[in-house]
Order: C-alpha cells, then structure tokens, then sequence
C-alpha cells in the first residue's frame, strides 16, 4: 500500500520514489530521484503530470489511497519528456479523463512520442481553466528546459506547479524542504540546474523576468523532481537568478585522466601554479569521478583546464566524453589551458586545445606537452600554465 502525501486539504503529492536511479541519461544521480505527480480535488479532480512507465503501479496506488481514480476528470501535461509522460497512455486509459491539456508544443510532442490517436488537447499560453473553487492559469515555459515545457499556477491556493524548474534528483522520505538535510538539497538542486538547466539561464532569467511581472509569488511550489518548496522559495529563487547570472568565484576547476601517471603529475605542478596564484581549485580525475560532477562545480568557475594523456592518436576518452558533454551546456565566460602527455605523437593535445576553443573557453597560457615521464622542466611548465590561469582568473573576477 502507497499513500498519498496530503499537501493542502485540496492537493496531494501522488508520485514515486525511485531509489536507486544513479544515471539519469548520463547524470549521476547518487542520492536516486522522484518523479512528483499531483492531485487536486475540487468540483474538477485534476491530475498534474504522471509518473516515469514503470512507476505508474506506485503512482495508481497513491491515488487509490483518496480516491477512486476514475473520478480524475482532467490531466494535465506540462512537460512531453518520458519521466513525466511515460505514465499518461495507461494513465488515460485507466482513468478516462474528460480532458488531458498540455502546451501547443506539448500536444505535438506527446503526439510524436506516444502516438498520434492520443487525446490530447492545447491550452493557450496565459489561459484559465476553472475547476470549481479555484482555478489554473498556464503559462508556457519553453526551454525550460524543452520547448513543450509549461508550468501552471492554482491561483487560489497560490501553488505553482512548476515541472522540472526548481527541480533536482533528490529520493528521500521528505517530500518537504523543511524535513530534509539542506545541505544534501543544496548541492543536488545545483547540480540539476548546472546538469539540465544551464545551457538555457537566458531564458531563465526572462522566466523569473515574466513570474514577478505577473505578481506570481507562489507559497507553495511543487516542481515534478525532489522536495516541495514552502519554507525555501526566497532561496530558491534568487539561487536561481544567481545560477542564471553567475558572479564567476575565483575558482578553477581541473580535469585530467592518466593511464601510466604523467598526466597526473603534471596535473599536481598545474595545481601547484594555480594555488600559488590564489584561486580556488577542484580537480577531477576522470578515472573516479563523473562528468556531471565536473559540470556541477564549473557552473560559478571562471577558469577550467583539461589534462589528456594521448591514446592512439586521440584525446583520452573520458576527457572527450566529459568535454562533449560539457560542451552541450554552454557555459559562458570560462577561461583555461590544456596540457598532456604523450608516447609518440602529441596532436591529440592540440586537439584538446582546439576543442576548448570550440567551447568559447579563452586560451589564457600555452598547452604544455610532455613526452612519456614529465621532466623538471616540464613540470615548471605546468606551474607556469597553472600559474597564468589563475592570475587570469583573478584579472576577470576583479
Ligand atoms: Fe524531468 Fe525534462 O523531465
């Protein structure tokens, strides 16, 4: 038996635990996720979104704990993505709703995606839809974080249903951020922004723009991942405005792989350099770590630097394949350097180098190539690379 977490007499949390995720598409998710679905009872029953497929047995078990699931009379869809949706087919078939609203964009995407013959119908960005003492406004959010994206306000209760913004991949017993362990939520709900949101903070910014200019001040938020906001909106907000627009800290943030150790050694004089500079450093080694943590710390760094050692002619790929992905979320203003080690041919370094370019990260200090077993003078090298970044990190975060 699964009960529903009751939010307010009129609205219940009716999503899903899941535990044990640790990847969600390529983002480690270390403390699992939830997938956040709600009920609102009044003349209407409304479902807001479901739950991932195979969670939607969890999902019906809540709602069963109230109600008797065919007395939903609306779902809402405010996001087409599968964590949201993949629940709706059996969701509608099961409960036969009168009605199942999403966004323009979202009609056409749950279409794409879950067929043509779905039942789905558009609501007008800024629409009301009453459903008996209250009522929900819809407002598109598109790009947050994909086109389709909506969010929707039940504007007596004053409850913003807010999709993925605000969200993180935080499972725990707390459905409230009042009940759970902030500094756990403080890092996962910036590690989701930098992991999902970052590549889109302009439109971030136009959003929390558009939110006050409406008047929304919600008291309750209840986004479609991690804790419901009551206590913590203020923080939550001005963290995200402080995401969208991030005062770079005086931080630089290392990241290197090694297959016989140079690659490291040369990353400890390249450390060496940026300490004696005065920044802040976090080093990755990419034999432990994984991408979406490196991406968590250059989200408010001013300087990043990559360290590959050659492998057949090419990049490491643990570097390619964190760079790749570090790339997709277009992080602005970044300044750094590369350096590497190499047996035969050291191109693959000048390769790195290229692709920090690619990235729009500024070349501050010339790559450092080492043949085999870095030298003294290498390692001076290093220093001085290190060295060049963080004064210039220093220069841009004055
Ligand atoms: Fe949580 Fe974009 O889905």
């Amino acid at each position: 038996m699964m009960h529903a977490i009751k939010i307010t007499d009129k609205i219940y949390w009716v999503g899903a635990l899941d535990w044990n995720l640790r990847d969600f598409h390529g983002y480690s998710t270390n403390h699992g996720t939830t997938y956040n679905a709600y009920l609102i009872l009044d003349k209407k029953t409304v479902l807001i979104d479901t739950v991932k497929a195979p969670f939607y047995e969890e999902m019906l078990a809540r709602i069963k704990s109230i109600i008797d699931p065919k007395k939903i009379d609306i779902i809402i869809s405010n996001h087409a993505e599968m964590d949201h949706s993949g629940s709706l087919p059996r969701a509608i078939k099961d409960f036969e709703p009168e009605k199942v609203y999403a966004s323009t964009l979202g009609v056409q995407n749950l279409k794409a995606q879950l067929g043509q013959d779905l039942p789905v119908e558009a609501v007008a960005n800024g629409s009301t839809l009453e459903i008996g003492e209250d009522s929900l406004t819809f407002l598109e959010s598109r790009m947050l974080h994909w086109p389709d994206s909506m969010v929707c306000l039940l504007n007596k209760a004053n409850v913003l249903f807010s999709n993925d913004i605000f969200g993180m991949h935080y499972c725990s017993t707390a459905r409230f951020e009042k009940d759970a362990n902030r500094e756990d939520w403080i890092y996962e709900f910036h590690k989701y922004y930098a992991n999902i949101v970052m590549p889109y903070s302009k439109v971030v910014s136009a959003f929390l723009k558009t939110v006050a200019q409406k008047g929304i001040a919600p008291k309750t938020i209840c986004p479609d991942h991690g804790l419901i906001w009551q206590e913590s909106i203020k923080d939550i907000v001005e963290m995200y405005h402080d995401f969208a627009l991030p005062k770079n800290k005086k931080k630089v943030v290392l990241v290197y792989d090694t297959m016989w150790g140079s690659t490291q050694k040369m990353a400890a004089a390249v450390v060496d350099g940026l300490v004696q500079a005065g920044v802040e450093v976090e080093q990755f080694s990419l034999h432990s770590e994984h991408r979406s943590d490196v991406v968590a710390e250059v989200l408010n760094s001013a300087g990043v630097i990559f360290g590959t050692p050659v492998m057949n002619l090419e990049i490491f790929p643990s570097l390619a394949d964190t760079m790749t992905y570090l790339k997709g979320l277009k992080k602005e203003g970044l300044v750094g350097a590369a350096f590497g080690s190499y047996g035969w041919a050291p191109s693959a370094i000048d390769n790195l180098e290229k692709m920090m370019k690619d990235m729009k990260i500024e070349i501050v200090a010339p790559n450092v190539k080492c043949q085999f077993v870095p030298t003294e003078q290498k390692l001076k090298e290093c220093f001085e690379l290190g060295l060049a970044v963080g004064k210039k990190v220093l220069e841009i975060t004055k």
